[in-house]
């Protein structure tokens, strides 16, 4: 098989030879070379260095690429998303233009219950093929590896279809997928009066099903006031954890629910949102092994403060950057927008941002053997930006496509 040799680049970003979650300061350093080349084989980086390190080929079998001008990242990590679902929301985005809240839209039947509506009137290929479409656009946007959840079923029938729908997607996916089960995203009407009757479905009737036909990696539930206490939290996660699902849990978005505390406690992989923080839950976090992912579209969406990014990381917390691509308060996938908000608005250094949605990002979701940083013998998924003045610009000029090229597992998307 002939070798992808790379020569030329202005950059090679995020170059590490160790995998290490990166904390607090240590988001700051983002290793580079510059005028650098890479070689990739089989789709893996077999080597990369400075371009006066590079030996002569004469093998004219090789495929040579000039990458002159260009930055050549690892491709983004975006490990949460709910990228299955039937149909957009566009009805609610007016509502809450004209002054309805959050709340009220939930209350009279909107939000997370239209979507699961439309969720049980649609079939197992139609989910599938909106969802590859959905795939294909995020991957054209540099995104080499996702985290998707289920969560819009809200029934036995309706959170399998969707997990069923993953399953599917990983199989035939040019990138890695991992599959979140969140049937404990809200009540089912159903249920409104009778919560220990919908944690028992989920518990007796979902997760077994689940974990006989290995539909899940995760388990997450939406700990939040008026949809699920910490308590309620730590009994669904815990019935999880017994069947292998470690808890990926959507923490303190609207309040401060006790979710990143309870995430702690469980040793979640991350607590996602973060929104509402206040000393308490910063420092559970900071102290402990757990990823606070924060999801700056989904605030700007909903018109919230955004995420207190540096008060986390001055606190040495570990940080990743994920899109929440869902109809109701991210209805975008695009991962260069998530880190020009972290920059612009919660006043992230560049290169924090990029870490965040690398190789923490990969470590969000246990995929950092395999990406989120240019290291020999991780997958050859990469980002060609166009020729840009300077790796900040692709923060700072949030309204352009800055990418040139994606290569998936060493060829061009
Ligand atoms: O992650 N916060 C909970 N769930 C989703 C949005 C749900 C919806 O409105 O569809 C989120 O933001
Ligand atoms: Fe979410």
């Amino acid at each position: 098989m002939p070798a992808t040799i790379i020569t030329n680049i202005k950059s090679l970003v995020n170059i590490r030879t160790e995998n290490q979650l990166l904390r607090g300061l240590q988001l700051a350093q983002l290793p580079c070379i510059e005028n650098a080349y890479i070689v990739i084989e089989n789709g893996i980086i077999a080597e990369y260095g400075k371009m006066d390190q590079l030996g002569w080929t004469d093998n004219t079998n090789d495929n040579l690429i000039d990458a002159e001008g260009q930055f050549v990242l690892p491709a983004w990590c975006d490990s949460h998303t709910h990228l299955i679902f039937a149909a957009s929301r566009e009805e609610e985005f007016i509502d809450k233009i004209k002054g309805v809240t959050y709340a009220e839209i939930a209350a009279k039947g909107g939000g997370i219950l239209n979507s699961a509506k439309r969720i049980a009137a649609t079939s197992e290929g139609d989910l599938l093929r909106s969802a590859q479409r959905r795939l294909q656009e995020v991957i054209q946007l540099g995104t080499g590896a996702i985290e998707i959840k289920s969560g819009y079923g809200l029934t036995v029938e309706g959170e399998l279809k969707i997990l069923r729908v993953i399953k599917k997607l990983k199989a035939i996916s040019p990138i890695p997928v991992k599959a979140t089960f969140l049937g404990a995203h809200t009540y089912p009407a159903e249920y409104k009066e009778n919560h220990q009757g919908y944690i028992d479905s989920i518990i007796n009737e979902m997760l077994p099903v689940i974990a006989t036909e290995e539909l899940a990696d995760y388990i997450d539930v939406f700990c939040e006031t008026g949809f699920f206490s910490p308590e309620e939290t730590e009994t669904i996660c815990r019935a999880g954890m017994h069947y292998g699902l470690k808890p990926k849990i959507h923490a303190n978005q609207l309040h401060l629910s006790g979710g990143t505390q309870v995430g702690v406690k469980l040793g979640a992989i991350s607590v996602d949102h973060l929104e509402t923080m206040d000393d308490d839950a910063i420092k559970a976090l900071a102290n402990s092994n757990t990823i606070g992912t924060l999801l700056p579209t989904a605030a700007f969406f909903l018109r919230m403060p955004f995420q207190p990014a540096r008060a986390l990381l001055d606190a040495g917390c570990a940080i990743a950057l994920a899109t929440d691509f869902n109809p109701g308060s991210s209805p975008s996938g695009n991962m260069n927008l998530v880190i020009a908000m972290s920059c612009i608005q919660m006043k992230m250094l560049p290169e924090e941002a990029i870490n965040a949605a690398t190789l923490n990002g990969a470590y969000a979701m246990e995929v950092q053997e395999e990406l989120g940083s240019i290291t020999v013998g991780k997958k050859a998924n990469l980002i060609f930006t166009k020729t840009i003045p300077s790796l900040p610009y692709l923060a700072y000029a949030f309204g352009s496509n800055n990418i040139d090229k994606v290569m998936i597992n060493g060829e061009f998307f």
